[in-house]
C-alpha cells in the first residue's frame, strides 16, 4: 500500500479557524491532506474558488504535507484520481450528522473504496460556519477569532456584501 492520503473537501466560502483546525488534525493523522475545493457554478458565492485556493494556501504554508487543489463534478471521482483513499470530514454538532450521513453513504455507494472519516474540530469552533461567519461579516459584526487575520483582511477588502 502506498501513502496513506486523505481528501478534504469542501467549499471553503470563506476558509474559518474550524477548518484550518481540522486541516491540521488531519495532517497529523495521514501521509497527506489534499484540500480540495468544490467548484460549483450555480452556487453564488462571496470569494471566487482562486480566492478561496490563495487564502487556504497561505493559511496552510506552515504544513508541508497539505496541498490545496480545486475540483468539479463528482467527489469520489476526483479523490481516487489523487489516489486518496479517505474522505475527510468534520462534525460539530448533531445537527451536521444526518447530511454528514447521507454525503458519506452515497460517496461510498458509488466508490465503496473510498471510506469517509470524521473528525471533531476543537470545541471553540464547534458553532462557526463558512455560512454564520458570512452573515455576521454582512451587519458588521467582527469576525474576529473565527476566521484567520489574512481571511478578515480579504472580507474587509471586499466591504460590506
Ligand atoms: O463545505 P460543503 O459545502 O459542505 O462541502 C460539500 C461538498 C463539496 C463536500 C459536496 O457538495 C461535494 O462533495 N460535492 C461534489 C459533488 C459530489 O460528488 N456530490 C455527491 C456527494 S454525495
Amino acid at each position: 500500500m502506498g501513502p496513506n492520503i486523505a481528501i478534504y473537501p469542501g467549499s471553503f466560502d470563506p476558509l474559518t479557524n474550524g477548518h484550518l483546525d481540522l486541516i491540521e488534525r488531519g495532517s497529523r493523522l495521514f501521509d497527506s491532506l489534499l484540500v480540495a475545493i468544490l467548484r460549483n457554478e450555480n452556487k453564488t458565492s462571496l470569494f471566487t474558488v482562486e480566492e478561496r485556493a490563495q487564502m487556504l494556501c497561505q493559511a496552510v504554508q506552515g504544513l508541508a504535507n497539505v496541498s490545496v487543489e480545486s475540483f468539479d463534478g463528482l467527489l469520489v471521482r476526483f479523490a481516487a484520481d489523487r489516489g486518496a483513499r479517505v474522505i475527510l470530514r468534520g462534525i460539530r454538532a448533531v445537527s451536521d450528522y444526518e447530511y454528514e450521513l447521507q454525503m458519506a453513504l452515497m460517496n461510498r455507494k458509488l466508490h465503496p473504496d473510498l471510506e469517509t472519516v470524521f473528525m471533531l474540530p476543537g470545541e471553540a469552533y464547534s458553532y462557526v460556519s463558512s455560512r454564520l461567519v458570512m452573515e455576521v461579516f454582512r451587519v458588521g459584526g467582527s469576525v474576529k477569532d473565527l476566521v484567520p487575520a489574512h481571511v478578515e483582511q480579504r472580507l474587509k477588502a471586499k466591504g460590506r456584501i
